[in-house]
């Protein structure tokens, strides 16, 4: 083997050595559940349908307080959420026995 093949199969092999490495390191960093539903995590799914919900919506707010519903209708802010200002409602109200669930 002269001194150019000799560096060429060196070189073969450190490629080699690469795309393997890559190969391997694709398999176990990748998680379990890639590509269950497309590209991406699978289990991502679950975990944000495990995240409680904390909103509710302004719609349900007009059943108890309809004098702020209104007063909130007619006025600058009624583009704006009622919970953007009073925080998140819905553990309250589930909190509530007289409220139901
Ligand atoms: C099932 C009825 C009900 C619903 C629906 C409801 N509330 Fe209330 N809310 C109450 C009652 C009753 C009180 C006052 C009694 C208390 O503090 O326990 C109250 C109190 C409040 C207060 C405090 C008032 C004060 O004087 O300090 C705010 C602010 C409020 N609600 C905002 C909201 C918002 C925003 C929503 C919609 C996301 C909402 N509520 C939905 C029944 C309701
Ligand atoms: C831009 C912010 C903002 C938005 C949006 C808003 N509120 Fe308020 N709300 C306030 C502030 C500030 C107070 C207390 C000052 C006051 O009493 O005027 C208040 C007071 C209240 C109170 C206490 C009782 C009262 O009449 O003083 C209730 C209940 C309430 N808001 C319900 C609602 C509901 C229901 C909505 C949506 C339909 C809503 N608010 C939207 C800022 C907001």
């Amino acid at each position: 083997m002269n001194k150019e093949t000799r560096h060429l199969a060196m070189a073969g092999v450190v490629l080699g050595l690469f795309i393997a490495g890559i190969v391997v390191a694709r398999q176990v960093l990748t998680p379990d559940s890639f590509g269950q539903f497309g590209y991406y995590r699978g289990d991502n799914v679950a975990e944000w349908d495990g995240l409680p919900t904390t909103f509710a919506e302004t719609a349900q707010c007009s059943g108890c307080h309809s004098s702020n519903y209104t007063k909130w209708s007619g006025s600058a802010h009624a583009g704006v959420s009622c919970e953007n200002c009073h925080g998140p409602v819905l553990p309250v109200l589930r909190s509530r026995s007289r409220c139901g669930s």
